[in-house]
């Protein structure tokens, strides 16, 4: 197939080397942060925060953050262009979604009258997914998911490649960006630049998928 959606999706792939001399512009890095925030979410929760790491010293904090597991993951942080921390709110309440439920009103997008209706209505949503402790951070987590494939989509049409991490320390982020998260919780984060040329073992490799008739079903 040709179409250029399929053909951006088939270029992109996962980074496994970073050559550090290759920076992403700041024109590009605009276009992920809008499409970032632009990403869509049950009930428009968007229950996340991104913390763009750019500076030598930022990354070095992440870079410490591998210190006691997942060390396969931890050059990325220092020889990528930029990673981002995507940090989900483990306890999305009622007063989180009055924020979001504001900005509905005042972007025009929702009728004033209809706040309470939104308010108490589509929280309902977040209600299902919340235990006894106000937790319901596995909700809010899907979200933050959400956001990253929505930036995987978005690097491969701006030509830029990516790491998507599960392979990190949500503990040790915790503790050296604390004052960042402020109660969120970090467990995946996106590295991002541009390939080692000739030291990328996964660059050009063919896309393994499984057979579309496996995972699509048309009725
Ligand atoms: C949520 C998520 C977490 C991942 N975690 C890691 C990781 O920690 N380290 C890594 O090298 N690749 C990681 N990957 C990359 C996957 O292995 C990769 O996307 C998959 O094999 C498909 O290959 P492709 O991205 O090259 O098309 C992750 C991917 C996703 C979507």
């Amino acid at each position: 197939m040709s179409h250029p959606i399929i053909a951006d999706l088939n270029k992109r792939y996962t980074v496994k080397k970073y050559d550090s001399s290759k920076r992403i512009s700041a024109a590009d890095m605009d276009v992920v942060k809008q499409a970032i925030r632009l990403t869509a979410s049950s009930i428009n929760s968007q229950p996340w925060k991104f913390i763009v790491l750019e500076t030598d010293a930022a990354k070095q904090r992440f870079h410490q953050t591998f210190a006691n597991m997942h060390q396969f993951n931890q050059p990325h942080a220092t020889e990528a262009s930029h990673v981002i921390l995507f940090a989900h709110n483990p306890k999305f309440t009622k007063d989180d979604y009055r924020k979001v439920v504001d900005v509905e009103v005042s972007s025009g997008h929702l009728p004033a009258d209809m706040y309470d209706n939104m308010l108490n209505g589509a929280f309902g949503f977040a209600e299902q997914n919340t235990d006894d402790n106000g937790f319901n951070g596995h909700w809010t987590k899907a979200q933050t998911y959400i956001a990253i494939g929505n930036t995987l989509h978005t690097l491969a049409r701006l030509g830029i490649a990516s790491t998507s991490m599960e392979g990190v320390d949500p503990s040790l982020i915790g503790e050296i960006f604390k004052e960042e998260l402020d109660g969120y919780v970090c467990e995946f984060a996106l590295a991002m630049g541009y390939h080692k040329e000739g030291e990328d073992y996964n660059f050009g490799l063919p896309k393994s998928r499984l057979p579309e008739q496996d995972i699509i079903t048309v009725l």
